[in-house]
């Protein structure tokens, strides 16, 4: 690694596509160590990141790596209303993850450190406490800070999946809010959203294979199909593009599965196709059922495919994941779109790392009492 390398630790690294965007800035930002417990998840950050990988749960890392910057996602089940049905117990430690993360901060001083998390936590209980926290802690004061919730296509990504993003930098008067806009009505140079069209429109129709393959050059081919039975297929021709369950309910109510039929209301995504002109919805890790959301493709009689999901969420072709089918698709869905990443890193970097001098300062024995 060079002098300029920034040291780059990710917690609840997932596949890496906060790390991956943080990379793709090229600005120095290399991954030294990252946490993840999913064994799968972390093959692929280990694959693709070549660093050390803890693969565990974060409360048994005895020992990080110095780091000039933390980037990470505490997982967001315990905050988000599709969390609602875990019991109490397992939604607090869900919920207390974040607290893992500012241990690690207070250990390692880094210069900055970039939290993400689903829009809820900003809202929390938990998150008022890290708030107090940051103006209370010897250590956490002397950062400045700032946050809100991101919608990723506002920085390029064909995806209006809005994440609540947190920022802090060291010895910094004061962290400016939000990171400029790169696409959308709200960015500078007005350039347009990018769609599905511009993302997916290369894709071949109906996919031959339907396992994860590789090619003799090692290309790994996530445009795979499922087979749907004549029913859910007939299902699928009764949505038009843009279309939902109420579109079944309209013209085909011979198919309307029963306990959806005695729901005048809810969600307008269930069984939602997509739209070819404009960008894609939230991909969450089962998109490959289209029973859970809007993941019909917006011409053809399935839902998208993982090569599909990987691009809605700026993956690149050549990035290779690790695991089986359900695998892989948890990785993409739980990723934060690589473009966010990147947009994320630029902000950082200006802010914190442009005028080459930083530093950071061990603290071996900090207390997570503190954090209680
Ligand atoms: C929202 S995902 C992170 C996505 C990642 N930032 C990306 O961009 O690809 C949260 C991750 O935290 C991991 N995780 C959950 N509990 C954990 C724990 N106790 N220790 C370490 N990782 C954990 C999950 O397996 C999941 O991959």
């Amino acid at each position: 690694m060079d002098g300029t390398a920034i040291r780059t630790i990710d917690l609840f690294a997932g596949a890496g596509g906060l790390a991956l965007g943080f990379r793709q800035a090229a600005l120095g930002f290399t991954s030294v160590f990252a946490v993840e417990v999913d064994p799968a998840a972390a093959r692929t950050f280990k694959q693709n990141f070549g660093c050390e990988v803890f693969d565990g749960p974060i409360e048994a890392v005895d020992h990080y790596p110095e780091a000039d910057l933390i980037i990470g996602g505490p997982p967001c089940q315990g905050f988000s209303p599709l969390g609602r049905d875990r019991d109490d117990e397992s939604r607090a430690q869900l919920n207390d993850l974040w607290q893992q993360y500012l241990k690690a901060v207070c250990e390692l001083q880094p210069k900055a450190f970039v939290i993400e998390n689903v829009p809820q936590f900003q809202k929390s209980a938990q998150f008022a406490r890290l708030l107090e926290l940051m103006e209370t802690d010897e250590d956490l004061k002397q950062y400045s800070y700032n946050y809100g919730v991101l919608n990723a296509a506002d920085y390029g990504v064909a995806q209006t999946r809005r994440r609540g993003i947190f920022v802090a930098v060291r010895g910094v008067d004061d962290v400016p809010w939000p990171p400029p806009p790169t696409h959308g009505p709200e960015s500078p140079s007005g350039q347009e959203y990018l769609t599905l069209r511009d993302v997916i429109g290369d894709l071949p129709s109906y996919p031959k294979n339907a396992e994860i393959t590789f090619d003799s050059e090692g290309r790994q081919d996530l445009h795979i199909k499922r087979n749907p039975t004549a029913k859910s297929l007939a299902r699928y021709r009764a949505i038009p593009e843009g279309g939902n369950r109420f579109d079944l309910r309209r013209n085909r109510p011979d198919l309307e599965p029963r306990c959806w039929a005695n729901k005048a209301t809810g969600t307008t995504d269930v069984m939602g196709r997509l739209w070819w002109d404009r960008p894609g919805f939230t991909i969450r890790t089962e998109f490959y059922k289209p029973e859970k959301g809007r993941y019909l493709h917006p011409q053809y009689d399935r839902p998208i495919t993982h090569r599909e999901a990987a691009r809605i969420q700026s993956f690149p072709d050549d990035f290779v994941f690790e695991g089986t089918k359900i695998d892989v698709a948890r990785q993409i869905g739980n990723a934060v779109p690589a473009k966010l990443g990147r947009a994320l890193a630029e902000f950082v970097y200006a802010l914190a790392f442009a005028d080459g001098k930083w530093s950071t300062e061990r603290k071996e024995d900090r207390q997570l009492s503190l954090l209680a």
